[in-house]
């Protein structure tokens, strides 16, 4: 099928490419000339593991790039809006981009598509967009409208939408549904088709939840340290039970990326909007900002005052295999530190990058073992596997204390305490 996508972001890139590869025609769109530039020389902005073998596998005969939306959108037959729906001041969802980009399909409207917001958007916001297209078409023209929120995760985009545990579908004729069906027809996983406002919630719903399940775990992590409990095995053993399961149950410095913050807070402003104060997840949030001072707080309990004093940082991004630093607890934490006048070297395998645009006071590092050169205290904040590996013996040497804090409990703690280390892990 013709395919159009609007926006080359994570979601936009990830959907046009994989869907190129299952042999549809695809071409992407972009407002930013840079971006288009460099995705025609076969570069991608931003770090995602096996995206760019997909996108040059295809590009340029299934896929490409242009800045040309409206002929493109002429003779697609469906369209893609995959725009970034940022949090506004107030933390509602900024739908900006998004309402430009509906103006732009209505103008380019010559003949049925389907037009299909896979941004996340609030209930309500897929017929918004299909007023603004038939206002701004050249009116009686056929087209559908439909929703289908995507749920691949940074760092494992790929395999998540090729093999996804569903896919929603939210339309209003049958028309829709089974276009739907044969764009993803390479897909094998259970659908579940059903209103636009439904499958609008189902998005934020599911984040929110997760997000319920990050703060609930290192809730728990807390109780953990006071009554001598081990949160591993305490996360473990709730796991086995099937109505629990084992995901999202890791404790750490809190939840972060462009995600969980912004889709917790815009739920909370819809739910507030209609009048009911979502309590839990206003916690949840608050439990995440609070899981920030509390690894904080592990530093001073082992140095004390934390004015003057030089740490190291390993890991910059909002989790491990992304370059990805927004809203990442990592960063938060880096903030709180150099509030308190500590000293920072830090060292992230693939965010430095991004991190130097808000984090311009660290002092960025070319390896992990440069970032331990006389620090009082090492603090592990992204679970990537290479700090898994490194030469704990050699670092010590180096150190001036050997203290070690592993936000993310991703050191063989006991090896690094026979190894004269002063271990302090998460929830244990
Ligand atoms: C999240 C969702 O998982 C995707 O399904 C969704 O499509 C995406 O948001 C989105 O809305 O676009 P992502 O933000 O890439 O994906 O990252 P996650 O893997 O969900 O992790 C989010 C945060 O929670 C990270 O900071 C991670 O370190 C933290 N986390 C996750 C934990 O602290 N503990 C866990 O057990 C799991």
């Amino acid at each position: 099928m013709k395919l159009v996508i609007m926006g080359t972001g994570y979601v936009g890139l990830v959907t046009g490419a994989c869907l190129a590869d299952f042999g549809h025609q695809v071409v992407c769109i972009d407002t930013n000339p840079e971006r288009i530039k460099t995705l025609k020389e076969g570069k991608i902005s931003f770090y995602e593991p096996g995206l760019e073998k997909i996108v040059k596998r295809n590009f340029p005969h299934r896929l490409t790039f242009s800045l040309n939306g409206e002929e493109n959108i002429k003779k697609a037959e469906a369209v893609f809006i995959c725009v970034g729906t940022p949090s506004k001041e107030d933390g509602s969802a900024d739908l900006s981009s998004l309402y430009e980009v509906a103006k732009k399909i209505g103008k380019a409207l010559n003949n049925y598509k389907v037009i299909i917001i896979k941004s996340t958007v609030p209930p309500g916001t897929s017929l918004e967009v299909k007023k603004l297209i038939i206002e701004n078409s050249a009116g009686n023209i056929q087209f559908d409208i439909a929703s289908n929120p995507e749920f691949l995760r940074e760092g494992s985009a790929v395999e998540d939408f090729i093999k996804p545990d569903r896919i929603i579908f939210g339309a209003e004729t049958k028309r829709a549904f089974s276009v739907l069906k044969e764009i993803f027809s390479f897909v094998s996983a259970p659908i579940v088709e059903t209103n636009l406002a439904t499958s609008e919630m189902i998005k934020y719903a599911s984040n929110a939840f997760l997000a319920t399940k990050v703060s609930f775990i290192n809730a728990i992590s807390r109780i953990c340290e006071q009554v001598g409990a081990d949160i591993q095995d305490v996360a473990l053993g709730m796991g086995y039970d099937k109505r629990i399961g084992f995901e999202f149950l890791r404790p750490g410095p809190g939840f972060g990326g462009s995600c969980f913050p912004k889709d917790c807070k815009a739920l909370l402003k819809i739910a507030g909007e209609g009048g009911y104060e979502f309590k839990i997840l206003k916690s949840v949030l608050e439990t995440n900002e609070e899981q920030k001072l509390f690894i904080v707080s592990k530093l001073e309990k082992n140095l004390g005052d934390l004015k003057g004093k030089l740490i190291s940082i390993l890991g910059l991004a909002f989790k491990a295999e992304t370059d990805d630093v927004r809203e990442s607890p990592a960063v938060g934490v880096a903030q709180i530190l150099l509030k308190k006048g500590t000293r920072i070297r830090a060292y992230d395998p693939k965010a430095m990058e991004n991190a130097k645009k808000v984090l311009s006071q660290l002092i960025y590092c070319a390896n992990p073992y440069e970032a331990c050169e006389g620090v009082e205290a090492i603090l592990v904040l992204t679970e990537w596997e290479e700090f898994k590996n490194l030469d704990f013996k050699k670092i010590k040497r180096s150190l001036k204390k050997p203290i070690i804090i592993d936000a993310r409990n991703l050191l063989n703690g006991t090896s690094l305490k026979t190894l004269g280390y002063n271990y302090v892990g998460v929830g244990r």
